[in-house]
C-alpha cells in the first residue's frame, strides 16, 4: 500500500532518494526496501526545511537515518552550540535532547527552536535543580560553580559557567581561586581532577548510560586485538577512562581516529557513535565491543520530526523564560569562548 506521502512525490524521486540513503545507510546495514520506506519522509523533511529556512542539527547519538537523511549537521554538544549560534535560519530543528536544544534557545533566542522528542531528557540533567544549586553555593561561598552543559536552563542560570565534555579541564581552570564546584556529573568531575589546578567539589549525577562500562570488556578486547585503540567518553568511570587511549568528547573521539593510523577502534559511548563513524570513515576502520543506548536520545524518530515540522505542538516549541536566557547565557558564553 502507498503511504500517503508518495503521492506527494515521483516515482524517479523516491528512486533517486532511495538510492541516495542506501549509499550512505548500507554501512549500517539498512537495506534497499527499509530505505524506499523513509525516502518519501526524508524527502518531505528536506522540501519542508527548504521552505521554512529551517535547518536540522543532530547529536551524534542520533540513528543514522537521522544524521545522514535528514540532519544539516551532525556533532557533539559544543559543535551543535556553535551551529545554533551561528545559523542564518529562522527555525531551528534539533534532534537530540532537551538541554541541547535549550542551549540553541539561550544562543538564538530570536529563532524558533524546535524539539521533536520533548520528553527526550537526560539523567545528568535531571540530577540537580537550581534549588540543588543555590544551596551549593550558600555552602561554598564565593566558590564558583562550573555546569556541564548536560543542565537545564534554571541550573545553567545559576552557574557561573558552563563547559562541554571537549572543553571541561579549560573551564574549569579559566575560573578565579582554588576551588570549583563541578555540577553534576561525578564521574566526569573525578575525570577532570588529574587536569585541572582546582580541587573540585562534585554533585553526585551519572550518565545512565556511561556509568554502565566497565574495564572487563575493554581487557577482553584487547586480548583479541592488541593493537585496539580504546577511545572512552568522559562521563565514564575513572576506571574505564584510566586503561583508555583517549577520554574526552564524542568529536574528540573523531579528531582522535581521523589522525590515528589504527584501523581498529572501540568506542566506550553510546551506541549512535560508532554507527555514524562506519559510515562517515567507510571499510577502512573497524568499530569493536559492545554499545549502550540511550533511551532519550533515541526518543527521535523520522515520522515524528516531520509531524513537528508540520504543525508543531506546544511542548515541541522551545520556550525559556527572558531572565532564565539572560543569566544562563553568560555562563554559556564562557563555554563557547574555550
Ligand atoms: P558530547 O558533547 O561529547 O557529544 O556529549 C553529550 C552527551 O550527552 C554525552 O552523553
Ligand atoms: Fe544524558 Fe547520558 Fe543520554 Fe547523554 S547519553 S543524553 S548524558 S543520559
Amino acid at each position: 500500500m502507498e503511504s500517503l506521502l508518495e503521492l506527494d512525490f515521483s516515482r524517479s524521486e523516491i528512486d533517486a532518494e532511495t538510492e541516495r540513503l542506501l549509499s550512505r545507510l548500507d554501512a549500517v546495514h539498512w537495506n534497499k526496501d527499509t530505505c524506499a520506506i523513509i525516502a518519501p519522509i526524508t524527502l518531505e523533511i528536506n522540501r519542508l526545511k527548504k521552505e521554512m529556512n529551517a535547518i536540522i542539527l543532530a547529536h551524534s547519538y542520533q540513528t543514522a537515518d537521522i544524521i545522514f537523511g535528514i540532519a544539516d549537521f551532525a556533532g557533539d554538544s559544543l559543535g551543535l552550540s556553535r551551529e545554533a549560534a551561528n545559523t542564518d535560519a529562522d527555525t531551528i530543528i534539533f534532534c537530540g535532547v532537551r538541554f541541547m536544544a535549550e542551549t540553541a534557545k539561550i544562543l538564538s533566542p530570536e529563532k524558533t527552536i524546535l524539539l521533536p522528542a520533548p520528553n527526550a531528557g537526560c539523567s545528568l540533567a535531571e540530577s540537580i535543580t537550581a534549588a540543588d544549586v543555590r544551596k551549593l553555593k550558600e555552602d561554598n561561598p564565593g566558590v564558583p560553580v562550573v555546569c556541564y552543559v548536560n543542565t537545564n536552563a534554571d541550573v545553567k542560570a545559576e552557574s557561573h559557567a558552563c563547559c562541554t565534555s571537549g572543553n571541561a579541564a579549560e573551564v574549569v581552570n579559566a575560573q578565579p581561586g582554588d576551588k570549583v564546584i563541578f555540577i553534576p556529573d561525578m564521574l566526569m568531575a573525578k575525570n577532570l581532577e588529574a587536569h585541572v589546578d582546582k580541587e573540585i567539589i562534585a554533585w553526585d549525577g551519572t550518565c545512565i548510560v556511561h556509568e554502565e562500562f566497565s574495564p572487563g570488556s575493554i581487557e577482553a578486547w584487547r586480548k583479541f586485538h592488541p593493537d585496539l585503540k580504546v577511545l572512552a567518553h568522559l562521563e565514564c568511570d575513572s576506571d574505564v577512562v584510566d586503561i583508555s587511549d583517549m577520554a574526552g568528547s564524542t568529536e574528540g573521539m573523531v579528531k582522535y581516529i581521523k589522525q590515528s593510523d589504527a584501523t581498529h577502534f572501540m568506542l566506550v559511548t553510546e551506541c549512535g557513535m560508532s554507527d555514524r563513524l562506519r559510515v562517515e570513515m567507510g571499510k577502512d576502520r573497524e568499530f569493536l565491543g559492545s554499545c549502550v543506548l540511550c533511551p532519550y536520545m533515541k526518543q527521535v524518530e523520522l515520522p515524528i520530526v516531520l509531524e513537528c515540522m508540520k504543525s508543531p505542538r506546544e511542548d515541541q516549541i522551545v520556550t525559556l523564560d527572558e531572565d532564565i536566557i539572560r543569566r544562563a547565557k553568560t555562563a554559556i558564553d564562557q563555554m563557547m569562548a574555550h
